[in-house]
């Protein structure tokens, strides 16, 4: 199937009902951004944004932030459809160093935990001063990896979200609020 008729078939069975709005989001992460620059204040804070799910997210956390922050990215990937498989792997990895730095991990979403998990215990490995993580949806229910997550926008259900960044096979990462995927059949 080539790329435009996969994006064809998937718009054509699948609809969007709004979970959260563009504003209600905003106003979330200026809360969550005056907390970590309170608490990062005087800090040097290196943000790592895991993507590709959290550019979004990311994007709009740091220009609230009121903190000297360096950002860095690395690529991940656990996910194939909707369906979780466990495991991880880095795809491209990190140009700034974490070592003796407080390290905020920035991530859309945590759901079994397994990419947290993974992540976490790859950072502790290069000594960072600390670890803290910061994500933009806690889908607690569905935990098999208990993983610490101190700053947490909203909690969600079950049900598989797209939209602010957020994907399904590639689609609808720019729509600009987070909505629940619904199957049309
Ligand atoms: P975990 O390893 O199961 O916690 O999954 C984390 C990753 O799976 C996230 O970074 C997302 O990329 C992806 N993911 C989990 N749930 C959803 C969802 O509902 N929508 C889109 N992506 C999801």
């Amino acid at each position: 199937m080539t790329n435009e008729s996969q994006m064809a078939n998937t718009f054509e069975k699948c609809s969007v009902e709004v979970l959260l709005s563009g504003e209600a989001i905003q106003r979330r992460i200026s809360d969550i951004a005056a907390e970590i620059s309170k608490d990062f204040k005087d800090k040097d804070a290196l943000i790592i944004a895991v993507l590709k799910g959290s550019f979004v997210f990311c994007a709009d956390l740091i220009r609230k932030l009121n903190l000297n922050i360096a950002v860095d990215f690395i690529s991940l990937s656990s996910y194939s459809g909707t369906s979780p498989d466990g495991r991880v792997n880095v795809i491209a990895g990190l140009k700034e160093t974490p070592e003796g730095r407080d390290v905020i991990i920035v991530e859309d979403i945590v759901d079994t935990g397994h990419t947290l998990d993974f992540l976490l215990k790859e950072l502790s490995l290069k000594k960072p001063k600390s670890i803290s993580t910061c994500v933009l949806l806690d889908k607690k229910c569905a935990r098999v990896k208990q993983v610490p997550v101190e700053y947490v926008c909203f909690e969600v259900g079950s049900e598989f979200v797209v939209g602010y960044g957020l994907d399904y096979n590639g689609f609808y990462r720019g729509l600009p609020y987070i909505g629940i995927l619904k199957d049309n059949d």
